[in-house]
């Protein structure tokens, strides 16, 4: 299969191009049915017709996965119970409801200022990649009980939106963190392994993909996404725009030999 390549076009039509259990994992970011201007397309129907379009590309997704796969979903507040039952009543396994919890975001003067959107983390069987040593976070604590390689960053991730300042930033109203993202692949997928998101935006799962060594493949239904998106990968640099803060703590010493022995590696 052709990979490491965007396709300009309708999800819905494109995705059933690709051949039976070809991808190890999908991570993706589909439009919410919110309003959202995309451009060329917007983010608008009533919502059977929503519901209608997620049952086709997820079915399609399920089709294209192998066995050992795993799928990545964004989703916001509005739809997330829904399509749960939708990955249920498909037959995916369930593994994870993911918080991505940041701080800055739209002010509400009457109800709580909304300051997450929520990921659904569904695999095709039992039987899936999981690399956890590859996505550790530095111990809060220094003590023999603890894994000191680091802990399991768990299901509520902080990485901060990507600031209209940020060099990296481009013209996208929803582009996501690239560390959030890196979390994501080296978790549930290894190198050369392939994978697809079908609503690559401004590119920013592909361009982690590129990246980390993995094969990849985006679609987007916007032309000027497309060309964003291959600028990106041709760009080249080291850092990622964005970071969770908790990478950068140092376990704590509680200064009591009997919890604090123990080595760091
Ligand atoms: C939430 S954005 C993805 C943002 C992306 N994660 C990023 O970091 O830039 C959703 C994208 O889906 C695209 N889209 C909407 N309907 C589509 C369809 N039927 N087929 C393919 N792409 C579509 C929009 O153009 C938009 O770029």
């Amino acid at each position: 299969m052709k990979t490491n390549y965007f396709i300009t076009g309708d999800t819905i039509n494109e995705i059933k191009k690709l051949p039976n259990a070809a991808i190890d994992l999908i991570c993706t970011d589909p439009p919410y049915n919110l309003g959202k201007d995309y451009g060329n397309n917007i983010d608008w129907k009533q919502w059977h017709e929503y519901e209608k379009f997620t049952l086709e590309w997820l079915t399609e997704s399920k089709r294209i996965l192998r066995d050992t796969g795993s799928i990545y979903v964004f989703m916001g507040v509005k739809f997330i119970s829904r399509l749960f039952l939708m990955f249920q009543e498909l037959g995916f396994h369930f593994n994870g409801w993911i918080t991505w919890h940041y701080t800055q975001g739209m002010g509400r003067i009457k109800g709580f200022s909304p300051r997450h959107e929520d990921i659904l983390y569904f695999t095709k069987s039992d039987d899936f990649t999981f690399n956890l040593d590859d996505i550790r976070i530095p111990q809060k604590y220094f003590r023999t009980r603890n894994n000191m390689k680091g802990a399991n960053p768990g299901d509520v991730w902080e990485f901060s939106h990507i600031h209209y300042s940020n060099p990296e930033r481009v013209k996208h109203p929803t582009q996501k963190p690239e560390a959030l993202i890196k979390r994501i692949i080296l978790a549930s997928s290894n190198i050369n392994d392939t994978i697809l998101d079908p609503f690559v935006g401004s590119g920013t799962t592909c361009v982690v993909a590129n990246l980390l060594n993995r094969k990849w493949i985006g679609i987007d239904i916007n032309p000027q996404y497309i060309k964003m998106s291959e600028s990106r990968i041709k760009k080249e640099r080291n850092l990622l725009d964005s970071f969770d803060p908790r990478e950068n703590r140092k376990p704590k010493d509680l200064k009591e030999a009997s919890i604090n022995q123990g080595n760091l590696f």
